[in-house]
């Protein structure tokens, strides 16, 4: 399948699966080395991050815990515009060393967030791990410390990722193709 529909936008496709899945094997090689006696908590933002997170664990052979966070944006009444809000850690993070694992990093300013917040919490350290980067759109200067793989400035869909919701079933990712 090279050319898909998803509601209203066409797409075709970018990155088959088998390449992500590669990437993602580097990541768990580098997370592997880089963690192991460390017992991280993986902090999975979903939804988008879900199926980037299975694969990722899977992979993983050192001692660690795993849990999910929900980050939700939304435009506020009040003149501070861009409120976001935290559902659901549920345990204690107190001088863990933590490793977020994210669907996509556009502007940047979702795990911004999210590292603000697990800091406040009292992580020891946070790092970050990304299935895919926007290098183009980042607006920040954070150090991302796992990328998969780079992407253009496009939007894509896919692995985890929707448009409008649907599409995060499909196997591999495609781009927006107008
Ligand atoms: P950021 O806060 O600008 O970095 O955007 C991050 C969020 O926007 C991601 O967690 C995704 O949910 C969504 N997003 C950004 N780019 C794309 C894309 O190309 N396809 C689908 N979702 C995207
Ligand atoms: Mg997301």
């Amino acid at each position: 399948m090279n050319r898909i529909n998803v509601l209203d936008k066409a797409f075709r496709l970018y990155i088959p699966q088998h390449d992500i899945e590669n990437a993602i094997q580097k990541v768990a090689d580098g997370i592997n080395t880089d963690m192991r006696g460390k017992n991280p908590v993986f902090v999975v933002v979903l939804s988008g991050a879900f199926m980037f997170a299975s694969e990722l664990f899977k992979r993983l052979n050192i001692d660690c815990e795993i849990c999910f966070v929900k980050l939700s944006s939304y435009e506020s009444t009040h003149s501070t515009g861009n409120v976001k809000q935290v559902i659901g850690i549920g345990r204690s993070i107190e001088n863990r060393n933590v490793v977020i694992v994210e669907d996509i990093i556009d502007t940047g300013q979702t795990v911004r967030y999210a590292l603000d917040y697990l800091r406040q919490l009292g992580a020891a350290d946070v790092k970050i791990s990304t299935l895919f980067f926007k290098p183009k759109a980042f607006q920040y200067d954070y150090p991302i410390d796992y990328v998969a793989m780079n992407i253009e400035n496009e939007f894509i869909v896919g692995y985890g990722l929707d448009y409008d919701q649907q599409g995060r079933n499909l196997p591999d990712v495609y781009i927006l193709d107008e």
